[in-house]
């Protein structure tokens, strides 16, 4: 079953996000994340890929004039999908997009040679049976990458103000963040929802998929990119992102 409250801030919001793509306006996602995510993705050449979460489909765009042979996208936000399929850069011989949940895939068992999930909320129903999906459709040599906030230390606006900023509490529950997005001084018209975990909640899902994480990246600008551009220094004040790389090495149901 969709979030559906994740589903609908995204609908509210997708104008807002399509502009912020396309229009490079997220320094963030264009010198930071997408840099460190094309670097540990590496050589897609000839590979089947999911992009989970594909939003208005730049980064499968990007994966094909890579050479990624296929690239599946998918989302549960319709206008993304909409938006992803009528861009003049779509590919369609190399390029599927589809309104799906990343928790029940429309795609066959052992088929994609790498999954990437670039800032896919984390789910509120059922977290961890996208994990499963996950590992139900890579193929044994398979990699799953997932990039997103770091949840040791991304904090809302309300927790951030907080006396003692992110409580124990609600670092090892389940914490809900609900705010509007802010990029380059303008804010989402609607609130997004996101979930966070605990590291150790986040990775035990991961687990219990059957998954061990391989690596692990905080990207972060460079002592020189900080001293050159006083931006960084104003907006970079504590790690923001997590980049992890996944290998299936044990099956799901053997998890415990
Ligand atoms: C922050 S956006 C990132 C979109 C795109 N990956 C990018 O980086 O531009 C998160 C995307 O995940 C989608 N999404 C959220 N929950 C999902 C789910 N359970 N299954 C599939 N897509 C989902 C949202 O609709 C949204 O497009």
């Amino acid at each position: 079953m969709a979030d559906e409250r994740i589903a609908n801030a995204y609908s509210a919001n997708a104008e807002f996000w399509i502009r912020v793509v396309r229009e490079d306006r997220d320094p963030f996602r264009t010198r930071l994340t997408d840099p460190a995510l094309l670097d540990m993705i590496g050589d897609c050449a000839g590979q089947v890929v999911l992009d989970a979460g594909c939003g208005e489909g730049y980064f499968a765009r990007e994966l094909v004039r890579r050479g990624a042979r296929q690239v599946h996208g998918v989302d549960t936000c319709p206008e993304f999908v909409v938006a992803a399929r009528t861009h003049p850069d779509h590919d369609p011989a190399a390029t599927t997009y589809r309104v799906a949940d990343v928790a029940d895939l429309p795609l066959a068992g052992a088929s994609v040679d790498l999954v990437v999930a670039n800032r896919l909320p984390h789910g509120i129903d059922e977290p961890g049976r996208r994990f499963h999906e996950f590992a139900r459709v890579l193929k044994p040599s398979g990699r799953l990458i997932l990039l997103g906030m770091h949840p040791c230390f991304y904090v809302s606006r309300a927790e951030r103000a907080a006396p003692g900023g992110l409580s124990l509490d609600s670092y090892f529950g389940t914490r809900t963040v609900e705010q509007r997005f802010e990029v380059q001084g303008e804010l989402s018209p609607a609130a997004s929802v996101q979930q966070f975990y605990s590291l150790e909640t986040y990775f035990a899902f991961l687990a219990d998929a059957g998954f061990a994480v391989t690596a692990l990246r905080e990207p972060h600008p460079t002592q020189a990119e900080r001293d050159s551009d006083p931006w960084w220094n104003k907006n970079f004040t504590r790690p923001l992102f997590l980049l992890l790389e996944c290998r299936p090495y044990r099956s799901p149901r053997a998890a415990g």
